[in-house]
């Protein structure tokens, strides 16, 4: 399981003196407040720890839970503040594909499955596993029988990549990659994948929260990779913005096309 990562020695090492106010401890220098719909500021927070810290916790947190989470009955394992998140960028870009990476038991996929159909109706997901632990699944989720095609095999054999490039054709794609977490794969899948992505498009690099906490000998991964990988390719960006909700499990993982 994870968790090599303390809150309370977190916490407890910075050097930094406590904030004054929560507001403070919370809000960026120049950064004006949320505000709500009626134009009023959103009030303070209450908690006096810093961003980092909350953030960091909270996904510690999380990742013990997310193994029990569950979309209509399937094991999802998914953070539901990155779904929330991802739900916006499918929502925002209504891609004609959504290509992921690492199906499991194909929870993850009848999710954004569910989400695309509802912004691009002629939407698919196409999902790759080099497992085949869906067969349930796909046979009785009607989300799964209308709008997913399974593809079994690894997500960088030429032969997979050379199916989804052929389903996908000039459409435009939104990749979420969750297979295999080590740096090298990841950086494989980034460099195959991105060029399915339009300008404007996403491609959501799962787990980097987790690069090198794993207590199995887990090093460098989905982070590394993102980092490996923007600085061979100026076409993408990490939409930080994307982690506002905190908690994230995707630090830097929200990679947006600019050119
Ligand atoms: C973290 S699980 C995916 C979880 C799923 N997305 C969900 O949210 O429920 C990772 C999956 O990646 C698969 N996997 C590992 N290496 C892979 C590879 N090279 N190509 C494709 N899938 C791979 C594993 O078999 C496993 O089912």
């Amino acid at each position: 399981m994870l968790g090599a990562f303390a809150c309370a020695s977190a916490v407890a090492a910075q050097p930094t003196p406590a904030p004054a106010t929560p507001a403070e401890a919370q809000s960026t220098p120049g950064t004006p407040l949320p505000k709500d719909k009626h134009g009023k500021a959103a009030p303070p927070p209450t908690c006096a720890l810093p961003k980092d810290q909350v953030s960091d916790c909270f996904a510690d947190h999380l990742a013990r839970e997310v193994l029990h989470n569950t979309w209509f009955g399937i094991p999802t394992l998914q953070n539901p503040l990155d779904v929330w998140i991802t739900q916006e960028i499918i929502s925002q870009t209504k891609p004609d594909f959504i290509v992921e990476a690492g199906t499991f038991v194909g929870g993850s996929a009848a999710l954004w499955a569910t989400i695309l159909e509802q912004v691009n109706p002629k939407g698919r997901v196409i999902t790759i596993d080099i497992h085949d632990a869906s067969k349930k699944t796909r046979e009785t989720l009607p989300i799964f029988k209308r709008r997913i095609d399974f593809l079994l095999g690894s997500s960088t054999a030429p032969e997979t990549f050379a199916k989804v490039k052929r389903r996908v054709g000039k459409g435009s794609a939104m990749v979420i990659l969750d297979s295999g977490h080590t740096e090298h794969h990841v950086l494989d899948e980034l460099r195959l994948y991105a060029p399915l992505v339009h300008v404007g498009g996403y491609i959501v690099v799962q787990d980097g929260f987790f690069d090198g906490k794993q207590p199995t000998g887990f090093g460098p991964g989905p982070k590394a990779a993102v980092e490996a990988f923007l600085a061979e390719n100026d076409a993408f960006v990490a939409d930080r913005d994307r982690e506002r909700l905190m908690g994230s499990f995707n630090p830097m993982g929200f990679l947006r096309r600019v050119k």
